[in-house]
């Protein structure tokens, strides 16, 4: 069966003010946003915290029909998989670089009835998710060394976008950090699909525009890769 892939906006909310955590991701809903990205950090894996289960379940019992992504940028991802699924999380999203039994941890979180994101770190290449890819309903290439919102995309990750495109033709593949409207053609025309974008939403004066312009670039695009 051929599964028709679309262009998906998931903003992070990790440089919104956070003090006003409803307000913000409802508004980046009422502005388009197709799915909400959750930077979970612990401290550990990247040099930064930000917050965890407790605040995700608060979110999600004022929103409760947004698709919810939890990033998880946590050295021990198989930890958190039942807290997030009580707390009614969609998509859970890890990272490989510290699991050792990566297709174990894709088997849990499906087990907890969570769709599967495998993150891969600048420094990890792209063919170690040849072993996993059956299992993982999204690949997520960083496009930033994770910590930190408000980086420079660094453009070389990219490769790794066109090669998983290549590849898995119908793959879902994410691209996080530095993306906006001056970085989102370079990442659609590399075949990226879901896209997150933080400050280069938050920070605008007008969202729903910046919203649109990353979805119709990747909409343009889409078409195109799919004819290769
Ligand atoms: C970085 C996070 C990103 C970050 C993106 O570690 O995973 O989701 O918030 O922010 P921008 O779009 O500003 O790079
Ligand atoms: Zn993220």
């Amino acid at each position: 069966m051929t599964k028709y892939l679309s262009a998906k906006i998931g903003p992070s909310i990790l440089n919104a003010n956070l003090a006003q955590l409803y307000e913000e991701s409802q508004k980046l809903l009422d502005n388009g946003a197709d799915y909400l990205h959750l930077d979970v950090m612990d401290g550990h894996f990247v040099p930064n915290l930000s917050f965890g289960h407790p605040i995700v379940k608060c979110l999600r019992s004022k929103i409760k029909d947004a698709f919810f992504e939890t990033h998880m940028m946590v050295s021990n991802p198989e930890q958190w998989i039942e807290p997030m699924a009580d707390a009614n999380v969609n998509q859970y999203t890890f990272h490989v670089e510290p699991v050792e039994d990566v297709p174990l941890i894709c088997r849990k979180i499906k087990e907890a009835g969570m769709k599967v994101g495998v993150a891969l770190k600048p420094g990890t290449p792209v063919d170690v998710t040849t072993d996993y890819v059956d299992l993982a309903d999204m690949i997520l290439i960083m496009t930033v060394e994770p910590g930190f919102g408000g980086q420079k995309l660094m453009e070389p990750m990219l490769q790794k976008v066109t090669w998983l495109r290549e590849n898995y033709p119908e793959l879902d593949i994410e691209v996080d950090g530095g993306v906006g409207p001056t970085t989102i053609e370079a990442c659609a025309k590399a075949g990226a699909n879901m896209i997150v974008a933080g400050t280069a939403v938050i920070n605008s004066t007008d969202q729903a525009k910046v919203i649109t312009t990353l979805r119709d670039t990747v909409n343009c695009y889409l078409g195109e890769n799919k004819s290769k």
